[in-house]
Parts: structure tokens; sequence; C-alpha cells
């Protein structure tokens, strides 16, 4: 799982300098699935319950899940969420960051902020003996407390041998309640934030989720393993050198 998610983190790490305006997201996912299979690793995403690419490509009121195409070209002052998965050896790893394209809004920028910290708030929530509800309520808590919304249609996971597994991980609940953390534990924690209402509505593509406002959106996702005193993130962008 470390590796696989070193992968991820890689790709992602490289793809961020390519988000820029004229860039068709299909571009974008040529690239990743080439650079996932030279350093020897599968992509996760590509037929997982027939969805067609590497790439998840998610701009502005897109929350997750949009599919690249070649007629999509992203434009200054996007907003782009890049969700990926990769598989080595059996065992998978899972993560997402949102980057700007050009210069983007105030608003736009605080949103960003907002669900990548939210993310950082409930990493610190993780450690063997707290609940899942600890790290479920601290993005709802972050969220709500900086004016975001929090998406509860779509929630992180278990994974591990699968890129799915238990349990399921609600970006909003009750401290102290829910399954107990163990050390060794692997999950894919990824909240999803949407500036306005989080009300979501699929697209007729039967995949892409937008906001059902037509507000922007954020996700953020790592793969970590559960340990005796918190966290060790397994998708965390390596260090240069
Ligand atoms: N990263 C997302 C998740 O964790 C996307 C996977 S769905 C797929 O659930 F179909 F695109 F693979
Ligand atoms: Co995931």
């Amino acid at each position: 799982m470390r590796k696989a998610s070193r992968v991820v983190a890689e790709v992602l790490f490289h793809l961020k300098s390519r988000v820029k305006p004229g860039v068709s997201t299909a571009e974008l996912d040529k690239f990743a699935e080439s650079s996932v299979r030279d350093m020897g690793a599968v992509p996760a995403f590509l037929g997982y319950r027939g969805y067609p690419a590497t790439l998840c490509v998610s701009i502005n009121e897109e929350i997750v899940h949009g599919i690249p195409s070649p007629a999509r070209i992203i434009r200054e002052g996007d907003i782009v969420s890049l969700d990926m998965g990769a598989v080595c050896e059996g065992f998978y790893g899972d993560a997402a960051v949102t980057v700007a394209a050009g210069a983007v809004s105030g608003q736009a920028k605080r949103l960003m902020d907002v669900t990548s910290r939210s993310l950082e708030m409930a990493l610190s929530e993780v450690r063997a003996g707290a609940r899942l509800g600890d790290v479920s309520h601290a993005v709802e808590k972050y969220a709500l407390e900086n004016g975001m919304s929090v998406v509860r249609e779509f929630t992180g996971h278990g994974i591990g041998r699968h890129l799915h597994e238990e349990p399921s991980i609600p970006n909003f609940g009750k401290p102290g309640s829910g399954p107990l953390l163990k050390a060794g534990m692997t999950l894919a924690i990824e909240p999803m934030l949407c500036l306005g209402r989080a009300e979501v509505v699929i697209k007729n593509d039967g995949w892409t989720a937008v906001s059902a406002d037509g507000s922007l959106a954020a996700h953020y996702e790592h793969t970590v393993a559960v340990t005796e005193k918190g966290c060790d993130i397994l998708s965390a962008v390596p260090k240069a050198g």
C-alpha cells in the first residue's frame, strides 16, 4: 500500500503543474495512465464499475467522478480536482487534490484552503483508540465553522486489497461514536466541501457528481495507516531528493 500510494502521490504531484488553461482533461488522464504504468503500477479506477479512465477530473461545481474528455478544456480561474488510485502487487492507494488553474477567485481559494485543512483536521484525530466519529466530526466541524457545506452522498472508505473496504467514512458525525480505530487499519479519508449548498446531482453520463446549486466544490484525499500515536500518511507527497 505504501508503494501504490507513493505512485499516486508522485503522479498527482506531476499532474499539478500540468493543470493550466488550454489543457484538456483527457491529456491529464493520458499522462496519468502512462505515468502509473511506467512506475510499474496499474490504474485502480479504470474499469472499476465500468469507470472509463485512470483519473477523475472534476472542475468547479463538479464535486467528484468527472470523466476526462478531449472536449473539456481547462480555463483560467477553474478549480480542478484530480482523484486517482493505483494498484501495486494487489494493494491499493487512493488520493485527491484540488488545483487552481491560473488566478482563481478569493472564494475559490478559501474553499480549497478550508477543504485541505479539513483533511488535516481529520488526520489529526486518527490514532489507535480513537473512534471513527472523531475523524468524521473533525471535518464537519472545521467546514461549518468556516461557512462551507459538507457533501453527504459520498464518503471516504477503508482501503487495502480492494479500493473500497469497510468502514465507510462520512465527513460528518458524532465524536466518540462509530468503529474503534486500531493500529494497522488503512483508511482513505476524503472531505468534499461546497461553497454553497451540498446537495448533489449526478449528470447524464452516470458519473459526474455536481453541486445541485452550481456552487464550487473541492476535494482532498489521503490514504493513511492508523498507528498507536497517530497516522502514517501513505500518499504524502514525497520530499524532493
Ligand atoms: N477516489 C474515489 C473514491 O475513493 C473514486 C473512485 S470511483 C471510480 O471512491 F469509479 F472512479 F473509480
Ligand atoms: Co477514495
